[in-house]
This record gives structure tokens, sequence and C-alpha cells, in this order.
């Protein structure tokens, strides 16, 4: 029995969604803990792409139980059409429990997500889902949670409570159309139709099956860099996408969780507005999306692109308690003569060793590289870690040391079977 945290180690979209699928062949339970559907998992399996914004991507493996907890804020409407996108194609969606507790994504939140952002002289370039405004709200004691949807007279309850406050924010602060009550009432009772079934109690669920000996995934969204504590802010996602957020999220004891796999890209990327000291502006970033095809599985904006940056990976290691990792995209890299990973950064002529707190410091850090000689070969038919060549293996062993920990996988493209195992997380 394991019971495991997958937690991205950058600024989200290292392939949490493919590992995710890897790892899920052995466990019996996967749960989102955090995040909404500013997620956008892809996995790939044969000639099958499947896009996942709020179900776990567990629920691509037969049988599993797939969890969506109490820290998740959930659009009712995109769970609506993510289950039914997935029994068009198939997929069995009978194992699907959402947390009573998770929060409701609400269409003011929709609407407040880009007046706010609009309004704001620093943009943070959200998602524009409403994540943000939704989190606020449960933090200030006026969010709807899906329990609420099991009677109507609870919900017109909670609903009577906050849209009052929002209908003259909306009216007075931004000039804007107010919400009708009946109109968002009607919307609702219809999705909670598809949702009041699915309401579980995902913590006991959770427990119930560690007792009885089964694995247990924990899959994050997001990356610690855009965690609201300990990522770049303002500049981050309203939740906590690390290990910590894992245990509340999810409604279990930290002492429970044996083991924390970070999910590294073997460059960096970041979609979205802020600092980013590894970012390239050349050809060479231009080669890196095109070959990694990095554009927002949830937006379709180009994501910005970089080489590795260690220092980040330190960072994570510690925020996270990474037990293990496994470095995903390595293939994207194949046709580089050579590859480097920034290992401290230059800061007005001082060397730094530890990423920084302070966003005006990172601002002006200048990254310090090691280069790695290049492959210049082919990665994704490999699938045994002898096979792959010196340099890789070089590469691997160097982050490594760096992190503190033993790489367990290896991807070296999109596809399921595209992977190397080197490690057992269950
Ligand atoms: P997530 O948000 O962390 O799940 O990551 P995304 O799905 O947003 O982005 C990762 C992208 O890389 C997706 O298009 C995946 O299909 C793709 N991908 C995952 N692993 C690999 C890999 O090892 N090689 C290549 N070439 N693509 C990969
Ligand atoms: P996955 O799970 C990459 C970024 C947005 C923006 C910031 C805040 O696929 O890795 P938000 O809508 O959350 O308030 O936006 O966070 N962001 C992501 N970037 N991958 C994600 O998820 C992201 N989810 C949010 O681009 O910069
Ligand atoms: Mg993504």
């Amino acid at each position: 029995m394991t019971i495991a945290a997958l937690v991205g180690t950058q600024w989200g979209d290292e392939g949490k969604g493919k590992i995710t699928d890897v790892l899920a062949s052995r466990a019996d339970l996967v749960v989102r803990y955090q995040g909404g559907n500013n997620a956008g998992h892809t996995v790939v399996i044969g000639d099958q792409q499947y896009k996942l914004h709020l179900v776990p991507s567990g629920i691509l493996s037969k049988g599993k139980i797939c969890l969506i907890g109490n820290g998740v804020v959930v659009d009712p409407q995109v769970l609506a059409r993510e289950i039914n996108y997935l029994r068009d194609l198939g997929v069995d969606t009978s194992n699907l429990g959402v947390s009573a507790q998770a929060h409701l994504i609400m269409p003011y939140h929709k609407a407040l997500d880009g007046l706010e952002e609009e309004s704001r002289s620093l943009k943070i370039g959200t998602t524009g889902r409403g994540i943000g405004p939704a989190y606020v709200d449960k933090y200030k004691r006026l969010g709807i949670r899906l329990g609420d949807l099991s009677s109507k007279e609870h919900f017109e309850r909670a609903l009577d409570q906050v849209l009052p406050y929002k209908n003259r924010i909306l009216e007075k602060i931004y000039g804007q159309k107010v919400f009708k009550k009946e109109e968002i009432m009607a919307e609702y009772l219809d999705y909670a139709e598809l949702i009041v079934p699915l309401l579980t109690d995902t913590s006991l669920v959770i427990d119930e099956n560690r007792l009885k000996g089964k694995n247990i995934l924990l899959e994050g969204a997001q990356g610690t860099l855009l965690d609201i504590d300990h990522g770049t802010y303002p500049y981050v996602t309203s939740s906590h996408p690390t290990a910590g957020g894992a245990a509340a999220g999810a409604g279990l004891g930290p002492t429970r969780i044996d083991e924390v796999i970070g999910i590294v890209k073997a460059y960096t990327t970041r979609v979205g507005e802020g600092p980013f000291p590894t970012e390239l502006k050349d050809a060479a970033g231009d080669l890196i999306r095109e070959r990694g095809r990095e554009y927002g599985t949830t937006t379709g904006r180009p994501r910005r692109c970089g080489w590795l940056d260690a220092v980040i990976l330190r960072y994570s290691a510690r925020i996270n308690g990474l037990t293990s990792f496994a470095l995903t995209l390595l293939d994207v890299l194949d046709s580089m003569e050579s590859v480097k990973v920034c290992t401290a950064y230059d800061y007005r002529g001082q060397r730094l060793e530890h990423f920084p707190t302070d966003l005006d410091v990172l601002k002006e850090c200048r990254p310090i590289y090691r280069e790695f000689p290049g492959w210049k070969k082919g990665l994704s038919s490999i699938r045994e870690y002898q096979q792959l060549p010196g340099e890789a293996r070089a590469y691997l062993e160097f982050l490594e040391e760096e992190m503190g920990c033993p790489v367990k996988i290896v991807s070296v493209g999109p596809r399921r079977d595209q992977t190397i195992i080197l490690g057992s997380v269950f």
C-alpha cells in the first residue's frame, strides 16, 4: 500500500497528466486535490489524445476510482462537458466521485476573473476560468459548495448570501450587467441532476481504501512556482499545488503520504506573465516550442520556453519534500548541439544558490549555466535506461544530484508507452 502525491515542480504543464496515467495502471484510486479547469492535462494512448481539465487522469485506466477532492474548485458546466466528452470516447466514468465540500465556480466568478484582470496595471495572464475569484469567495466564507446543490432551498439560501453583493460589485465598480438569480438557479439546478449523484465524502473513501491497503495517487495541477505561497507571487494561481496542498485538498493527514514524486520537464515553460530567468527569446526557444508543441492545453496560448533551471528544481525538492522525480519531454531536446542547465543566479554580481523569495530580486537574476553536450539522437523509441545515450544519462544523473532524490520515470514521448521506468512508485 502506498499513497503518492504527484506534483509539478516548475510553472505547470510538466506532463503531470501523462505520468499520472502511467502510474494509474498500478493505483486503485486517483484524486485531484486543488485547482480547477485552469489545468489542462494531456494523455495520449495509442493514437488517441485526451485533454482533461477536472477529471483525474486515472479515469483513462479501467476500473480506477477517481475523485475530485475538497480542495478543487468545480465549474459544473465544464465537469458536465468533460464527462460527456469522455463517455463519447467510450471511457467509463461510473467510478467518478466529487467532494461535496469542493467549491463551485459561479458565473460571476468567470465574469470577475476577466474584469479584474483587465483593471490591473500588472497583468497576471490568468486562464480566465474564474479560479481566483472562486477561491477568494471560499476564503471569504461566501462560497457555494457542491453539496449545496443537493436541495433547491440550500442552494437558494447560499446564493441569496452572495449574489446581491456580487451584483453590486459588477454594477457599481465595473458598470456591468447584473446576474439574475432565477437564471443562475435554473442553470445550476440543471447541473445538479448530474452532480448530486456523484457527491462523495472523498476523505472517507480515501481512508477506507488506505485501510484496505490500496494504492492511492494524488494528482496535482499547476506547479510549485504557481503556488499561492511558494510561487512567484503575484504571478501565481490561487491554490496550493505543492505537496502540502495535497493533504489538505484531498482530506488526509500528511503522515499518510509515503512518496512525493516531482514532475520535471527537461526544460522550462511558463504561460502567463511573471519573471522567468532562463527564458529563451531566440531560435533555441522557438525550437523547443515547436518540437514540444508548447501551446496551452486550456487556452491555446504559446508557452514561453527556456532552459532547465536547477535552482528552481532544488527549491521544488525542498518545498515539496520530493522523494523521487519523473523527467518528461526529454526527446524534445534530441536535436540540440548542447543542452544548458542553470545552476545558480547572478544577482548584481552576487552568486545566488537559492531561489529568491523576493520577486524584485528574481526579476534581475541572470542564469549561470552549466552546458552539457547534446545526444543528437532520437530517444522516443528507447524503453530501457541503459539504452539512453551517455550524454542523456549524464544530464539525468546531474539532476538527481541537484535534487537529492532518484529519477524513477523518464518520458521520451507523449504516448503512454513512450516511457522508461527505472523504479517503482507503487
Ligand atoms: P500537464 O498539465 O502537466 O499535464 O502537462 P500538459 O498536458 O499541459 O503538457 C504536456 C504536453 O507534453 C502534452 O501535450 C503531452 O502530451 C506532452 N508530453 C508529455 N510527456 C511527453 C514527452 O515525454 N515527450 C513529448 N514529446 N511530449 C510529451
Ligand atoms: P496545468 O495543471 C500552466 C497559470 C496561468 C496564469 C496563472 C494564474 O495544466 O499544469 P489562474 O487562471 O490559475 O488564476 O491563472 O497560472 N496557470 C497555469 N499554467 N499550467 C497550468 O495548469 C496552469 N493553471 C494556471 O497561465 O499565469
Ligand atoms: Mg497543462
